[in-house]
């Protein structure tokens, strides 16, 4: 494929591994919204933090920060992917985390996220808000392992074991009201830490955050990975908690969660924000609605480090999921 110009992903950028209609797109998307919406210079390095000092050095490899976790199997006869799982350090090493930067290789750079003492505040339109540390969240809800389809809107898709709780369990020991509608999710935010180029206070509608209808948090889908391959999950991937929802484009999938609040109004998300027309609150997988700029028919398939032999295959409706979720959308 003739936009494949390197056959080594691990040091390019994502235009390397992306189509580069795409790639462009996306990025000359964000410009825009900074230049006009936002009313603001382009992305420039100038200005920004440098990364905290204190961040871990991996060497090469993206992994050695993570640790071995107990889980167990999950009671749901889930589909089968249908395809191969994606290799765990290519999932560590192709990411989205734009707190860190602009393209796939932020690895290094989300090393300064500060995870230790990690909390998760839970409020809003519930009668038992709480806050919750990451030990809280196993000893409550125990962990599990669910192999999921994994699609980008930039079409392209992973298959990942992730390692978790469902949402349906912190819902139910939340004790939500019955003004209680949405769920918004809000990502770790430090201007002094995350450092990607250009994004400078106000630039961009920071803090990420991502919604869901109630009944798509209870659903069996939903999910909560603290873990990935049997393992904590990798900063670059979100660490120590993000959101999980097979069935959405992957930028549903909030990162290195802070905030959970239950609302009577439909949340802003970070998407949406910037493009109202191209990135939908719903965002499920639907290969007949192309995206203004491109079509979501097909998907390339990331299954080894070499993106000239990634197959293109055709993209399922809810991302596969649909004997799942297709009543929520009746
Ligand atoms: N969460 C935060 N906080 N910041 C982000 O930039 N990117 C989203 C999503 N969650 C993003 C995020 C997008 S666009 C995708 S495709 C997935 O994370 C990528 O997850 P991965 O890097 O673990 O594959």
């Amino acid at each position: 494929m003739p936009f494949f110009r390197q056959p080594n992903i691990w040091d390019t950028a994502k235009a390397a591994v992306t189509p580069e209609h795409v790639f462009l797109n996306r990025r000359q998307f964000i410009r825009g919204s900074i230049a006009g919406g936002m009313g603001l210079a382009l992305l420039s390095l100038t200005g920004c933090q440098k990364a905290s000092s204190s961040a871990p050095d991996l060497g090469n490899d993206p992994l050695a920060g993570t640790q071995p976790l107990r889980f167990g199997a999950t009671d749901l006869n889930l589909p089968d992917p249908g395809r191969t799982t994606t290799p765990r350090d290519l999932t560590a090493r192709y990411n989205n985390f734009y707190e860190f930067g602009g393209n796939k290789n932020i690895w290094r750079a989300a090393q300064s996220l500060p995870t230790e003492n990690w909390q998760v505040r839970v409020h809003g339109l519930i009668d038992n808000p709480k806050t919750y540390d990451i030990d809280d969240f196993t000893r409550l809800f125990g962990l599990e392992e669910r192999l999921y389809r994994f699609r980008c809107v930039e079409a392209w898709a992973m298959t990942v074991p992730w390692v978790g709780f469902p949402m349906r369990k912190l819902l139910e020991a939340s004790d939500p009201q019955s003004s209680a509608k949405f769920v918004k999710f809000t990502s770790f935010y430090d201007e002094r830490i995350t450092t990607g180029p250009g994004w400078r206070p106000g630039s961009l509608p920071w803090p990420y955050q991502e919604g869901l209808r109630i009944e798509e948090m209870a659903n069996e889908l939903a999910f909560f990975a603290t873990g990935a391959y049997g393992h904590s999950l990798p900063k670059q991937n979100g660490a120590p908690i993000r959101m999980v929802v097979p069935w959405k484009y992957g930028f549903k999938g909030a990162k290195s969660i802070v905030d959970i609040e239950f609302t009577a109004e439909q949340p802003a998300t970070y998407w949406n924000t910037l493009g109202p027309t191209e990135y939908k609150f719903e965002a499920n997988v639907e290969p007949q609605v192309p995206h203004p700029r491109w079509s979501q028919a097909e998907e390339r398939v990331i299954d080894s480090g070499n993106p000239s032999s990634w197959n293109v295959e055709p993209t399922l409706l809810y991302n596969g999921y649909g004997e799942f979720v297709a009543d929520l959308y009746a």
